[in-house]
């Protein structure tokens, strides 16, 4: 019996590899072949966990669920590995981004010349004037132009925030369901920002809008499930729901990977800084980062304090514990964390307001 339940699950291994291989050859999926045997080779044992295979799914019209439908690690596995495989598919980095880091890592280029990329780009401009003429930057004098903000903040600053606010149009979909889901996403990754920053400037770490931008990418692999996959999504919610579990664990029942992971394998191909590739893969096990843990600590604590303060929604439906390393590494007591969530909610409407360019500010 043990030798055919072994031959069982080294023939799962083998379709694994199969089907998988070109995933499985980014180093960052290497750890996904464990998760996935384990969900196919619980499929047809007694025990299966709840919510694996059968989950229910409710009617179009929201209403009662109906009968169940089978959906299994494998079926959303191999719906996101194309998409995940073929860059054609996934979200594209801001081209503003893009251009402006190549400027900015240049030590020859000037104030003028960042002021003369963004001025491609007038809307950006706004946002950005709008974000750091924000209650958020407390500057006495308002900065009326690119160049001033440049020679304020510095370059490395500029870029983050211009990454900040071109990132809205990623959060859009044709789809109601998945569109409904990017906007409530949207307003948690921009106050999961707002915590990050406040976070990082009480522990007195140095270039604070990297955390800014750190936490407004955190949950970037959300948004590759929602436009590629969003009944992953849905389910992942659900079972998260259903089995009181948290929703990136969820995910790695449903789709057999989870947002993490598919957020640093996108942050790679965007050749976004090591810093925010680990706050993307780290954020929800910070304690495991092995670069940049005060980032993956940062926006783990910041994404909880989001979530806390019910800000948008992130799919997660429960607040999940801090971790321990990331509290020793924040030198977190109960009053620094009273004074991150009390800052983060009085100063969260307002750079919302600047980002989004609507009128709670
Ligand atoms: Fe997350
Ligand atoms: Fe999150």
């Amino acid at each position: 019996m043990i030798t055919d339940a072994l031959d069982a699950k080294g023939l799962v291994l083998e379709e694994v590899h199969r089907r998988f291989a070109q995933v499985l050859e980014d180093p960052l999926m290497h750890g996904v072949a464990g998760e996935v045997v384990e969900c196919l080779a619980a499929r047809d044992g007694e025990n299966a966990p709840r919510g694996h295979l059968n989950l229910p799914f409710e009617g179009a019209d929201g209403g009662a669920a109906t009968p169940v439908k089978k959906i299994g690690a494998l079926t959303f596995r191999s719906a996101l590995v194309p998409i995940l495989s073929d860059p054609a598919q996934l979200p594209s980095i801001p081209i503003l981004y893009l251009r402006l880091s190549k400027l900015t890592q240049d030590p020859s280029s000037t104030a003028a010349q960042v002021a003369e990329v963004l001025g491609t780009d007038p809307a950006s401009v706004t946002r950005l004037l709008r974000l750091v003429n924000s209650p958020f930057y407390g500057l006495r004098n308002p900065v009326s132009s690119v160049a001033g903000a440049v020679r304020l903040l510095g370059f490395d600053a500029v870029n983050s925030l211009v990454l900040a606010t071109s990132m809205d149009g990623l959060f859009k979909s044709t789809s109601p369901t998945a569109s409904a889901r990017m906007e409530q996403l949207w307003y948690h990754s921009i106050g999961c920002a707002v915590a990050a920053k406040i976070i990082a400037s009480l522990a007195g770490f140095g270039d604070v809008e990297q955390y800014f931008v750190a936490g407004l990418l955190h949950d970037l692999g959300k948004l590759v499930v929602l436009r590629s996959c969003p009944d992953a999504f849905e389910q992942s919610a659900r079972l998260a729901v259903s089995d009181e579990t948290q929703f990136a664990d969820a995910e790695n029942v449903v789709c057999g990977t989870n947002h993490a992971l598919i957020g640093a394998l996108l942050g790679n191909r965007w050749s976004l800084p090591p810093s925010l590739v680990a706050g993307l893969s780290q954020h929800h096990h910070p304690g495991q980062a092995k670069a940049h843990p005060e980032v993956a600590a940062v926006v783990h604590l910041a994404d909880i304090v989001s979530l806390g303060l019910g800000i948008g929604s992130s799919g997660n439906p429960f607040v999940p514990p801090i971790d321990n390393a990331a509290s020793k590494l924040l030198n977190l007591d109960a009053d620094r964390l009273k004074a991150i969530i009390d800052t983060t909610e009085s100063e969260y409407p307002a750079v919302e307001s600047a980002i989004l360019g609507t009128n709670k500010g």
